[in-house]
């Protein structure tokens, strides 16, 4: 059975986002904040992560139902060890027609000076780097263990030198935090190739405290870039993409905004997402996954794996965005965490 899957509102299954760790060395309040994650937080222990076979293997089995496009995420993926080896195993992976796949990571950035290189080597094709401002003082802050932004700065580059460019940016906003950066990050990434993507502050998890008063709303984001440079608006390239495009006017490139919180974008969300220790989970917000290690490590075939995916992708009615907020969304059961489940 290929390709052709659909879930129960009709959504076909295109991305994998592949959890390689649940570690971090950031501290970011928005998703592992100091007070929760500190010394006592107990994290995976290795033998409960996936090996890069059984991701490999899962992730053969998900291209065969359509999968076209891996992301490696984390926590922060460049701290799983010899991350290199697994890139060059999926880099190996060919769709049905015989296409090498769109593989891609998200990352903080602050090894990737070092590593830029040998990532692009092991045929990582591009990157994706989270950075929420260019003030070093607001941007310590915000990482909370006062990593410098020079220092990121130095990892995009890096990654630009090593062909994994065009890179895309991150920025998580939060009103009263770092929203004054909107326009310096916007000025900064203008006409350099790059694209800087604007987030709304999302209520994922259960520990980041979030409040509706901190979000600012992407309209008045896009509002605060329309008095500096005229923008318009773009058609969306790939269908479910999370981010609505739109390009400077004077073709100094584009930006995006991704607004979970004020313009839900369930309605053609084909994301699946793999944690750690090998649980699909169907939805960001989810509370539970479908235990894959554990059909891996019982000796099941690939055939029984795939049947298994295939009839969890076709019950998956998820779509926590769309009803945040309405009554029929039930906050009973202890939602994942962004660090353990990847952005
Ligand atoms: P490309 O545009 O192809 O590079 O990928 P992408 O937009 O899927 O990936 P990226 O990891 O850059 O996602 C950006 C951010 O959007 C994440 O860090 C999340 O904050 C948010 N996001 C991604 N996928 C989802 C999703 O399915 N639901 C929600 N609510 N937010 C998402
Ligand atoms: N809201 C929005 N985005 C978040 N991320 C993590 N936590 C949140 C949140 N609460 C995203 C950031 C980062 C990626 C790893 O996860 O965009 O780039
Ligand atoms: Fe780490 Fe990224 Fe979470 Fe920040 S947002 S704590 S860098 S995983
Ligand atoms: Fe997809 Fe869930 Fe995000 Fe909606 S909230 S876009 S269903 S991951």
């Amino acid at each position: 059975p290929t390709g052709l899957l659909a879930d129960h509102l009709g959504r076909p299954l295109h991305d994998l986002r592949i959890s390689v760790t649940d570690r971090c060395n950031f501290r970011c309040s928005y998703c592992m904040p100091k007070e929760v994650f500190d010394r006592n937080h107990v994290f995976l222990p290795h033998a409960s992560l996936l090996s890069f076979e059984e991701i490999t293997r899962l992730a053969k089995i998900f291209v065969a139902h359509g999968v076209r496009k891996l992301r490696l995420t984390g926590g922060e993926p460049l701290l799983r060890k010899g991350l290199e080896t697994l890139i060059a195993m999926l880099a190996e992976l060919r769709t049905p027609e015989g296409l090498p796949l769109d593989l891609t990571l998200t990352t903080n950035a602050s090894l990737l000076a070092r590593k830029a290189r040998a990532l692009a080597d092991a045929g990582l094709k591009r990157i994706t780097v989270s950075l929420d401002a260019l003030d070093d003082t607001i941007f310590r802050r915000m990482n909370d263990v006062d990593f410098p932004v020079a220092d990121v700065l130095r990892g995009i580059d890096a990654a630009q030198a090593a062909g994994l460019g065009p890179i895309k940016l991150n920025m998580v906003v939060k009103r009263g935090t770092n929203d004054d950066q909107i326009v310096p990050m916007a000025r900064h990434f203008r006409g350099s190739g790059q694209v800087l993507r604007f987030i709304e502050y999302m209520d994922v998890g259960a520990s980041n405290g979030w409040r509706m008063d901190e979000v600012l709303p992407s309209a008045d984001v896009l509002k605060r870039l329309q008095a500096e440079w005229p923008l318009q608006a773009l058609e969306p390239t790939v269908e479910g993409e999370t981010a609505e495009r739109w390009a400077y006017a004077d073709g100094a490139g584009e930006i995006g905004l991704i607004s979970s919180v004020t313009r839900a974008f369930c309605h053609d969300c084909n994301r699946a997402r793999l944690s750690t220790e090998g649980k699909l989970f169907l939805c960001l917000f989810a509370s539970r996954g479908h235990d894959l290690r554990a059909l891996l490590r019982g000796g099941r075939s690939d055939e029984e794996i795939s049947a298994a995916l295939g009839a969890v992708w076709a019950a998956r009615d998820d779509r926590y965005s769309e009803l945040r907020g309405a009554a029929a969304a039930p906050a009973s059961e202890r939602r994942i965490e962004m660090h353990y489940i990847g952005g």
